[in-house]
């Protein structure tokens, strides 16, 4: 393991993890580990993403997970993700001149296709937050075959960087637009979300629990919720994929 640091931020290196989101989750309940300190691995044997699925994790790519320890409501959290994924996309397209997207709820894609993926855990005991894994997965170097959305990497689109050298370009949009939201709220982020949303305005279809829903992708609200127009009536999606 190698420790290293970028502003105020300290990286714990690994060369292979289960998954980093699951390591820093153990270390964070066993308080090994705090605010700003973020567990990298070059790869990952088990990476997790959303809705229970794996997460195609060899060598080369980026994988790493953020403590992050806001003194907030719990309702306020999942904003965290869209700050994270913002961060994302502006450090992400400095590095291209290809169309650049973040698509409801936490992905990144470019051409439409998935590059990048947040995964965001948390532990409250009662209505506090005691901390918050912030994963992200960036396939740089390669990307995986047959994915449920199409997929690509950064290296095939051109953009040739290292994963330490993108999590440091990274860390430096994430520690602005954080400061800025404890500071004056989710407004700004939530705007410069926007200007870069896959599908705003368009018809979309999401999957939920509950089934299928069409309709025109209207806004993304303050609690992180997607709003989709159909018909006169606005629905309020909080968990869900866009196909
Ligand atoms: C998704 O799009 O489904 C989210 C993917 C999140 C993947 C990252 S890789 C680093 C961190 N560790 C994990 O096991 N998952 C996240």
């Amino acid at each position: 393991m190698k420790n290293w640091t970028h502003n105020k931020f300290t990286i714990h290196q690994f060369p292979e993890l289960e998954s980093t989101n699951s390591r820093a989750f153990q270390k964070a309940e066993a308080r090994e580990i705090s605010e700003f300190e973020i567990i990298l691995a070059d790869q990952q044997s088990a990476g997790r993403g959303r809705m229970s699925r794996d997460w195609f994790s060899p060598k080369g790519n980026l994988y790493f997970s953020m403590i992050l320890q806001p003194r907030v409501e719990a309702h306020l959290i999942p904003q965290i993700s869209f700050l994270g994924i913002l961060a994302l996309r502006l450090a992400v397209e400095k590095l291209t001149k290809n169309s650049v997207k973040n698509k409801w709820p936490n992905d990144l894609l470019i051409n439409e296709k998935k590059v990048a993926g947040l995964l965001l855990e948390s532990k409250f005991s009662h209505n506090i937050c005691e901390f918050i894994v912030l994963g992200i997965g960036v396939n740089i170097d390669s990307s995986p075959e047959h994915a449920i959305f199409p997929a690509d990497n950064l290296k095939n689109l051109g953009v040739e960087i290292s994963p330490q050298k993108l999590l440091k370009n990274f860390l430096d949009e994430f520690e602005k637009i954080y400061q800025n939201w404890l500071d004056f709220g989710f407004e700004n982020s939530r705007k410069l979300w926007l200007k870069g949303a896959f599908r705003l305005h368009e018809t979309i279809t999401v999957k939920t629990d509950e089934g299928k829903l069409e309709g025109i992708f209207e806004n993304l609200d303050e609690e992180g919720n997607l709003l989709i127009k159909s018909g006169e009536k606005i629905s309020k999606i909080s968990a869900a994929d866009i196909s």
